[in-house]
């Protein structure tokens, strides 16, 4: 993954890429991450990003011109680049999302909003606008950082082993199974034997009924959208359950 950060805060950012997975993934150049200061592109003595609405009202607004300088600047280089806004407007991000984003061979450009709004003439440079979800953060900083980690674990590579995505909640459309390690048994609580039985046919039957139950007490809504297996089915009957949570 490659991608521009637009931002004012590049230190909230940099902390986070410099650490763990991120940060291997950036050595192994399997992530390329360059970050912005948009107050580098600004105008005037005082640098000024934001100022108030026309029209009236609380707040302050993004100014344009920064932005566009700092676009203007980017593309010097010639490269392609995907320009992405973060917004509470934007279309939801989801793990299908972060998979496409994932075989992207553009550069994006992730823009971080402040304030109470950017001003609406940067839609005119942005090719999509996304939102990590129903609420309203300060900045986009932390959208970013969202998108930017979800895809880039998807980058073969990354993860040790690339099996850990296989199996993992969204990726197969429903919530994930529980998981256990060592010890066996811990302060009166015991891992379950089927997980011990070395049965890996009860094992895959046992996760994926597990999923199922989870799936249909938190999110049932995924379960519309999810093509259900003859297994699936038959364990949804032997629970008693059908897929839209009716007995
Ligand atoms: N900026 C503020 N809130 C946001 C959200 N929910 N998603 C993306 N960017 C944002």
């Amino acid at each position: 993954m490659k991608c521009d950060v637009l931002t004012l805060f590049p230190d909230v950012l940099a902390a986070y890429l410099n650490e763990s997975i991120l940060k291997r993934a950036r050595e192994k150049q399997l992530l390329d991450v360059t970050l912005y200061n948009i107050r580098d592109y600004a105008l005037g003595p005082h640098r000024q990003v934001d100022d108030s609405p026309y029209g009236g009202g609380a707040g302050m607004v993004f100014k344009p011109e920064p932005i566009f300088r700092a676009i203007d600047s980017l593309k010097e280089d010639g490269e392609p680049r995907r320009i992405v806004l973060l917004s509470p407007q934007g279309k939801p991000f989801s793990q299908s999302m972060a998979e496409e984003f994932s075989r992207e061979e553009k550069k994006f450009v992730f823009i971080c909003g402040r304030y109470e709004g950017i001003d609406e003439r940067v839609k005119a440079i942005v090719d999509e606008e996304v939102s990590i979800g129903d609420y309203v953060l300060t900045g986009g900083e932390l959208a970013a950082l969202i998108i930017i980690d979800s895809v880039t674990r998807l980058v073969p590579g990354t993860l040790g082993d690339e099996r850990s995505i296989e199996n993992e909640s969204f990726s197969w459309g429903m919530l994930d199974y529980p998981h256990y390690t060592r010890p066996r048994e811990f302060r009166g609580l015991d891992v379950p034997k089927v997980l011990v039985s070395g049965n890996h046919k009860d094992i895959d039957r046992w996760r994926r009924t597990q999923a199922l139950k989870k799936t249909l007490e938190v999110r049932p809504d995924l379960l519309d959208k999810v093509e259900l297996t003859k297994t699936d089915k038959e364990i949804l009957s032997e629970i008693g359950l059908t897929s839209s949570g009716e007995v």
